[in-house]
């Protein structure tokens, strides 16, 4: 898909006013990000899921500001349309604005992102997003399950299923839009609470595990393309099964290597005939 205009925060507002669904999904290396851009995905999220997928720990807690600016950096070189947002990772916002501002300033900086992202709606979290959205930094907000709080949340649970929940999740994300967040990911939240938020906030609202009724949609990408296959959760679509097709194919060139079939003539490189009976001339001679 062919679409040469980069995204930027108006166009995802000019979105979200048509109708027009935005497309999201996680990239954490320059390659994967380059096939997402080219597929005319318009939100890349360089995701603290990296810590999970990327780098085989067990929550997202332990990737660190320099790990995620590693791969931030990779995933900007790969993309020239898309809006690359960076996952602000645990403790590197919470502790007070300044830490935030700090760190929030450097994925821009040396990453090249284009926006961050933060988890919550807790009076410093909107204090923060003030701050940087006026010193023209974007940043999106994310409510419901928030993985960096997974221990506090009692695990991977759905978000704002009773009347209560809903209630504080609608203000929540009114909180952050007055903040002046440019968009607001809704994890794991039943689809009617995703619907009156999306109806009532003027940003978009990106959903995941939240139903059809968000402005947009994200998952991670290892999941749709079934390459993370620790765990699938419910709210997942596999539109490929890459783990398969990997493993079968590393099958394939390791039975290769072991009969000698691999590499051919054609994946090697000759010799001129003229210089190789000369270099066998002189390795004899020289005996
Ligand atoms: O880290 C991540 O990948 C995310 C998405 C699941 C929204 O936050």
């Amino acid at each position: 898909m062919i679409m040469s205009k980069s995204v930027s925060i108006l166009t995802l507002q000019k979105y979200k006013h048509e109708g027009r669904k935005i497309v999201a999904l996680t990239a954490y290396d320059y390659s994967t990000a380059k096939t997402l851009d080219q597929a005319g995905v318009d939100i890349i999220l360089v995701g603290d899921s990296l810590a999970m997928v990327a780098l085989g720990h067990k929550t997202t807690h332990a990737v660190t500001v320099d790990e995620m600016l590693h791969h931030t950096k990779a995933v900007t070189r790969g993309a020239t349309r898309a809006l690359v947002v960076a996952d602000l990772p645990f403790m590197s916002y919470q502790v007070d604005v300044t830490q935030a501002i700090i760190n929030a300033g450097r994925f821009i900086k040396e990453a090249q992102a284009h926006a961050v992202k933060l988890e919550g709606a807790t009076p410093l979290n909107l204090e923060i997003i003030e701050r940087l959205s006026g010193m023209g930094i974007p940043v999106m907000g994310h409510l419901g399950f928030t993985p960096q709080s997974i221990f506090g949340l009692g695990g991977t649970r759905v978000q704002g299923r009773n009347a209560d929940e809903a209630r504080k999740l609608i203000a929540d994300a009114e909180k952050l839009q007055k903040a002046g967040v440019f968009s607001v990911v809704l994890e794991m939240v039943p689809s009617v609470v995703s619907k009156i938020i999306s109806e009532r906030l003027h940003v978009p609202t990106i959903g995941i595990g939240a139903g059809n009724n968000c402005d947009g949609q994200i998952l991670v990408t290892d999941d749709l393309l079934g390459k993370y296959t620790d765990f699938q959760p419910r709210f997942v679509r596999r539109f490929a099964d890459l783990a398969t097709i990997c493993q079968e194919a590393i099958e394939e060139y390791a039975q290769a290597v072991m009969a000698s079939e691999f590499p051919n003539a054609q994946e090697s490189f000759a010799l001129d005939k003229e210089e190789e009976t000369e270099l066998m001339r002189t390795l004899v001679e020289a005996k």
